[in-house]
């Protein structure tokens, strides 16, 4: 039988559970968690997930900021704007939106945000904690995939984990997680990539496949063996005429075909999206909570 990994459901829950430690902290005379957001030019997409981590600020109960920046910006000037970020003692966390224009060094501005701040998990200090299992922030995709899993009570350990897909915010940092001795996790983990060889001979192996790799329909139901875990991280704009907009969003899954032979699969939308940004808001409170110390 076919179980749906309800990231929306999930992510609700964690919310609510935030909710009540915002409404707990502010009874104790303690501040409301800040989350701050830069974004940079005008890509749709960009747009959307800011504002999604905005209304999700505004649900949990944490103040929130959004730092909006012409394309036109200089290094120099984000360089400044991040600086401001990090002196600002109202704001806990912080985060800069991706992708940034192409005149613009990301990993610059990444190495610019403090640590304590980086919610995302994306300064090389936190992916460095993260790859010795020391704590840290975790980046949020994958931090969200793992709360998935545990809460669904989806048993890890021994299994065979493919991820599709060695991005520094998704596959890389997810091999992490699912290989930690800890629970979930103790997963043995194949990391498949654009140059690997004989694809779906890894794929067809995977008790538990990951999909990182922004291809609208990639794994088809050949490449998946029976009883596995999939999890769609992808999120890609297809055509679809039968939608007002003309399209429509879909993952990196055929989930129609995949379904079927999967024992718990997650649906896009509706999956992963919702966890990345839940992921954010806790990130965000223990940033914060740190900063009570
Ligand atoms: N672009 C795609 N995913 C992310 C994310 O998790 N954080 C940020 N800042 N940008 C992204």
């Amino acid at each position: 039988m076919t179980r749906i990994l309800d990231g929306k459901a999930t992510s609700l829950s964690i919310e609510e559970e935030l909710s009540k430690v915002v409404q707990d902290r502010l009874n104790r005379g303690l501040k409301r968690p800040h989350l701050a957001a830069v974004l940079v030019g005008d890509n749709p997409a960009s747009q959307a997930y800011v504002g999604h981590k905005v209304k999700a600020c505004s649900r949990v109960g944490f103040d929130s900021t959004l730092v909006d920046k012409p394309t036109s910006i200089s290094q120099s000037e984000l360089l400044r704007v991040v600086e401001e970020l990090n002196k600002n003692s109202s704001i806990d966390g912080f985060i800069v939106q991706l992708p940034l224009p192409d005149h613009i060094n990301d990993q610059e501005i990444l190495e610019a945000v403090l640590p304590t701040k980086d919610v995302d998990g994306f300064h090389p200090v936190n992916a460095g904690k993260m790859a010795l299992d020391l704590p840290c922030f975790l980046p949020a995709t994958p931090m969200g995939i793992m709360s998935l899993i545990e809460r669904a009570g989806i048993d890890t350990e021994g299994k065979h984990a493919v991820i599709l897909g060695r991005s520094s915010i998704v596959g890389t940092p997810m091999a992490l997680l699912l290989r930690r001795n800890n629970k979930p996790g103790n997963c043995t983990v194949t990391v498949c990539h654009s140059r690997t060889e004989n694809l779906v001979e890894h794929t067809s192996r995977a008790d538990i496949l990951v999909a990182a790799i922004g291809r609208a329909h990639f794994v088809t139901a050949d490449m998946v063996k029976d009883g596995a875990v999939v999890i769609d991280v992808g999120i890609n704009r297809i055509p679809d005429e039968s939608k007002k907009s003309g399209s429509r969003l879909t993952g990196d899954v055929d989930f129609e075909s995949v379904a079927p032979k999967c024992s718990w699969i997650t649906p896009v939308p509706g999956g992963v999206g919702p966890m990345t940004i839940a992921s954010l808001m806790q990130n965000t409170l223990q940033a914060c909570i740190k900063k009570d110390a």
